[in-house]
């Protein structure tokens, strides 16, 4: 029995270490812009590198400007590297986010990942947010261990129906875990888009928003490129990968599961960079939400 457990274990465990090698990542896309994305709202604040590589959003005081994928997903990998706009950024939100909804419907699931820009030099913080079927208010606020201003940084969900992934790099900050039962916070049931964007909410991300944006320093413009997907792409009325998920590494038992070295990675931004996390805030919830007893270490 337990040669047969390890055998089985070891297979996808080298099919996820090949996977999360960026540079053998082969749906890494070099595809066209508009082969993969549609522009969401204001053409003219989309630029591209001219090698079409690099995607440019920029802000200033008229608007913002969003991209998502004309496809949608259920389950997988996910992956973009981002560099967000630089200096003095208050109020200025650089967001990468999967929903199963263009707008914001009132039953939508979401998994939110918000750069929350910051007066210069000081440090920008990273907030995801998981919603299920409309209902969000599972916010947690990183610190990050780099300026994500200066280089590009790859920002990256795993998700499948064991637990869902923020990773940063390759270090996970964020898990969330399923019951395995029908809840009402893991959203595993609807296909989702992937989004990119940037916009002003000085009305809150700086310091509460204390912090206003300084439209003398606009236009702010955030980078992204290389988006890779792992994953089962959605077709009408569903696809087979969804019937078959666990022939894919996303949705396997090492998928499942922090591995050891992630687990450590994980403890060590725990202790270190956690702002804000809503299970632990019990003014806001005097009764911690059903999934705040789930453990990310199982
Ligand atoms: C989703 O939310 C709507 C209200 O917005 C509610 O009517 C519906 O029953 C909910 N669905 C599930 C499966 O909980
Ligand atoms: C901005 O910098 C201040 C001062 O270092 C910090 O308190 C705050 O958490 C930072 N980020 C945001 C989004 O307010």
């Amino acid at each position: 029995m337990e040669k047969r457990v390890s055998a089985l274990v070891l297979i996808p465990l080298l099919a996820v270490m090949v996977r999360m090698d960026p540079s053998s990542a082969t749906s890494e896309s070099k595809a066209n812009f508009e082969d993969q994305f549609n522009i969401m709202w204001s053409e003219d604040h989309f630029k591209t590198s001219e090698d079409g590589q690099v995607w440019y959003l920029s802000l200033d005081k008229e608007t913002g400007c969003g991209f998502q994928t004309k496809q949608r997903y259920r389950f997988g990998w996910f992956s973009m590297k981002l560099k967000l706009v630089g200096g003095d950024s208050a109020g200025v939100v650089t967001a990468y986010y999967m929903c199963s909804e263009n707008g914001a419907g009132p039953e939508r699931d979401e998994v939110d990942i918000e750069f929350l820009g910051n007066r210069s030099g000081q440090p920008y913080l990273i907030q995801t947010n998981v919603y299920k079927n409309g209902t969000g208010n599972r916010e947690m606020r990183h610190m990050l261990w780099f300026d994500p201003t200066k280089d590009f940084h790859t920002y990256s969900i795993l998700w499948n129906n064991q637990q869902l992934v923020f990773f940063v790099d390759k270090v996970p900050i964020r898990v969330c875990k399923n019951n395995g039962k029908p809840n009402n916070f893991f959203p595993n049931e609807k296909p989702m888009y992937l989004f990119s964007s940037i916009w002003n909410a000085d009305d809150w991300a700086t310091r509460g928003g204390l912090e206003k944006t300084d439209w003398k320093k606009a236009p702010f413009v955030s980078s992204y490129k290389d988006f890779s997907f792992d994953g089962c792409q959605w077709v009408d009325p569903y696809p087979k990968c969804v019937s078959t998920t666990t022939d894919n590494w996303w949705d396997q038992y090492d998928a499942w599961h922090l591995s050891d070295s992630q687990k450590k990675d994980y403890a060590w931004v725990q202790r270190n960079l956690v702002i804000y996390d809503y299970c632990k805030d019990t003014e806001r919830f005097p009764t911690l939400p059903e999934e705040c007893s789930l453990s990310p270490w199982d």
